[in-house]
């Protein structure tokens, strides 16, 4: 089958969150299944275009059209990808060079991608690969199937599209004028794209893609409610029919604490209480806590955004750090109030907390190997990587149970079977701490019931193989409706 997958962002080559790790691992994954020819098409920003690693030969250059504007585009092949897949960089300077290195949160990004997911459908066609598939993520890929099914039908009269969510919070707004000044779809495309009068690229894609997904099959429930849907919960409920939920996996290659070069000592799931215990003294020394074997070490690597739950760890903080033996080292960047709120925690108890306020892949890789506890309160999460990322470490999960989360960390009892982490359901302090309070007691009271869920945690197979197999199975199903 042939595949196009558009993003606008993939590792390694140019990461902000998740989208990234598995615009890194899915096209990968669907890439080793044999009979699949897959590209993923990414924009060539300055950050990847100047980089001294990667190599590019140019297939094509042409003009987009984008509303009245003529627009280069330059369609550049990565050489040296061993995988099988193709990677393709669209090159246009004025859209994706000359900026600051912030892949986002510029004021044109409503035209930037708009003007991506018209010149990537351009970049098909100019370099013949007319696939059977294209899937796509997210808002600034949104206008995809819907240019895809109106201007480019003619081009790509047998492409079917499938539409991922991975976060409904940014559905590309743009003012009502927008729909002509830029966007150049004919007048009765209006109606899909408007909401009480401005532009709303996602609830078009949902509208227009043939299948929509998102990344966990508690998150696609959870978005028929206007409490997780942002606005999009009645668009949702009539796409309910053409929604289904796959839940991400992880890339066990590059997160592989036998291999993992970020880490001072290696472990398996037969050898990790020793491999464990060297990785958290080493991190206790990295960030300047001391060093106590026995005291329960909790992390959290995050952004320090309102839905990630951190107002519940800020109001339980103190609490927990008074009434139990534990440490807690944070790792993220983001709103003020809680980059201080840590600071000043970790003034506060210099013994317990480490506040690292930046942002830092092998820290955070570190942590995942070092850490007994991973906090992940979340109010809400599509998927979420990092509760994988920390069991495959052998790091005993404390979440809240929604979307992802709920569907890859089922609950153990008090002794810690019967599932392979700490949840609660109602998002509040009590509970939350109630939920850590139950797993530091299995740590402090029984150190082998611990280990044992360690392991079970450890022995999860959180590859990217059954997700794959899954997204194949709706691919198929499209291909031959
Ligand atoms: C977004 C979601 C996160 C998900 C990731 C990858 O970042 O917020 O929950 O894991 O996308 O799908």
């Amino acid at each position: 089958m042939k595949i196009a997958v558009l993003a606008s962002e993939g590792a390694p080559y140019v990461k902000s969150g998740g989208l990234g790790d598995v615009m890194e691992a899915l096209p990968s994954a669907l890439a080793r299944i044999e009979g699949n020819e897959v590209v993923l098409v990414l924009p060539y920003y300055n950050k990847i275009k100047y980089s001294p690693l990667y190599t590019v030969a140019e297939l094509s250059t042409f003009h987009t059209t984008l509303g009245w504007r003529q627009l280069y585009t330059g369609v550049m092949e990565l050489q040296g990808r061993t995988d099988g897949v193709r990677v393709i960089f669209l090159d246009n300077e004025y859209y994706f060079g000359g900026r600051d290195s912030t892949i986002y949160g510029h004021g044109d990004d409503s035209e930037r991608y708009a003007y991506f997911s018209k010149a990537a459908l351009d970049a098909l066609a100019a370099i013949g690969f007319i696939p059977d598939i294209i899937q796509c993520n997210d808002w600034q890929t949104a206008l995809v199937p819907v240019y895809l099914k109106s201007i480019y039908w003619a081009s790509f009269p047998n492409t079917k599209c499938m539409y991922t969510i991975h976060n409904i919070e940014y559905q590309g707004w743009a003012s009502g004028s927008f729909y002509g000044d830029v966007l150049g779809l004919p007048w009765d495309l209006r109606g899909t794209l408007d909401m009480g009068g401005s532009v709303n690229m996602m609830k078009g894609a949902i509208e227009m893609a043939d299948l929509v997904t998102t990344v966990s099959e508690t998150y696609s429930r959870e978005l028929m409610y206007p409490y997780y849907a942002h606005g999009l919960d009645g668009v949702i409920s009539s796409a309910a029919w053409k929604l289904t939920g796959i839940t991400n996996g992880i890339d066990v290659n590059t997160f592989n604490p036998e291999t993992d070069p970020a880490l001072p000592a290696h472990y398996n799931a037969d050898t990790f209480v020793s491999g464990k215990a060297a990785c958290k003294a080493a991190l206790q020394e990295e960030v300047g806590l001391p060093n106590r074997p026995d005291t329960p070490l909790m992390v959290m690597v995050t952004r320090l955004a309102g839905h990630k739950g951190l107002d519940l760890l800020c109001y339980i903080a103190r609490t927990l750090l008074n009434e139990h033996d534990c440490q807690l080292i944070i790792l993220g960047t983001g709103e003020e109030k809680f980059e201080n709120f840590f600071r000043e925690l970790a003034a506060e108890y210099p013994d317990r907390v480490a506040a690292q306020i930046t942002f830092n892949l092998g820290l955070a890789a570190r942590m995942y190997a070092g850490a007994d506890i991973y906090l992940m309160p979340s109010k809400s999460e599509p998927c979420g990587l990092s509760q994988m990322n920390a069991m495959h470490y052998g790091t005993v999960p404390v979440v809240h149970a929604t979307g992802g989360l709920r569907d890859t960390v089922p609950p153990a009892d008090e002794r810690g079977e019967g599932g392979l982490g700490f949840t609660f359901q109602s998002y509040n302090g009590e509970d939350f701490l109630y939920a850590v309070t139950r797993c530091l007691n299995l740590y402090h009271n029984d150190r082998e019931g611990f280990r044992r869920l360690q392991h079970t945690d450890m022995c999860q197979d959180f590859s990217w193989n059954v997700p794959a197999g899954r997204y194949m199975e709706l691919f198929r199903r499209m291909v031959s409706s």
